[in-house]
């Protein structure tokens, strides 16, 4: 057992309010790689091209080219012990809420419940032009989906340059000013406004614990423990420590 997974979870077993921030490295796992790693969805596409709302708006059908690969890798990716672990550590008591950055529903499908969508939800879609909302259903065609309008859908991710839906960058900020450990789990933190969460709960008191394969600026300044390694192997070895600090047996 490294030492550092049994520091964390007595301070996540003394935590009267744990949150969770997570990136897109906790998917990795699961098929869907990061953003920033090499082999990263932005090697591939310039995100001043393909990732900001002036993008979408002057050219919607090039950006569906970056959506529809992101969707082929979404649609048949499946939880992995990352997010199973997440979901228990809710289930059994020590995890509070979920702030992720993620759009692929993974943590939910890991059976956690309360998860906040900082950037949105990829399987929704709305008319930047009329406002109309739709289902996932729309995506299901061939053809780049177009409102009724006849303009063509953006699904409701967080595009550069939009907004954070307001309720979950308020609750998130709440949150985080109250917050006794943070956990902070495959995330480069890179962008800004998630990035702030971190500081806000550090500046608040919690303990932070962050979670990577490497070292990043959160690393040397505000993380309290570190622990270096892969989410999908860390995530249930806390829970397994937490587990066994509550008395429950693992089978
Ligand atoms: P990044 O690609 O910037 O960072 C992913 C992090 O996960 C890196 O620090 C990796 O070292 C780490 N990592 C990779 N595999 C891992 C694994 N198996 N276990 C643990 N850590 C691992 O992704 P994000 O920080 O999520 O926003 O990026 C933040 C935002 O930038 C995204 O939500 C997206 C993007 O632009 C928008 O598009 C608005």
């Amino acid at each position: 057992m490294n030492h550092l997974i049994t520091i964390a979870a007595e301070a996540i077993y003394r935590s009267q309010l744990t949150l969770a921030l997570t990136g897109a490295g906790i998917s990795v796992e699961s098929g869907i790689p990061d953003f920033r790693s090499a082999g990263g969805l932005w090697a591939k596409y310039d995100p001043s091209e393909y990732a900001t709302i002036q993008a979408f708006r002057q050219n919607p059908e090039k950006i569906w080219d970056m959506l529809r690969d992101m969707d082929r890798l979404i649609v048949d990716a499946r939880p992995n012990p990352a997010h199973l672990g997440m979901g228990e550590m809710e289930k059994i008591g020590f995890l509070h809420y979920i702030i992720t950055q993620n759009v692929d529903n993974l943590h939910q499908a890991g059976g956690a419940g309360k998860v906040i969508e900082y950037h949105g939800n990829s399987s929704t879609l709305s008319c930047l032009w009329c406002g109309k909302r739709y289902g996932a259903e729309e995506k299901r065609s061939e053809h780049i989906p177009r409102c009724a309008c006849g303009k063509v859908l953006k699904p409701d991710v967080v595009f550069f340059g939009e907004a954070i839906p307001s309720g979950a960058l308020d609750h998130s900020f709440q949150l985080a000013s109250s917050a006794e450990a943070l956990l902070i789990v495959g995330t480069s933190a890179a962008v800004s406004p998630a990035n702030t969460i971190p500081s806000i709960a550090k500046s608040r008191g919690a303990i932070l614990i962050e979670i990577n394969m490497e070292r990043t600026h959160l690393t040397s300044s505000v993380t309290d423990i570190f622990i270096e390694g892969k989410a999908g192997e860390t995530i249930p070895a806390l829970v397994g420590e937490l587990k066994r600090m509550k008395g429950i047996i693992s089978a």
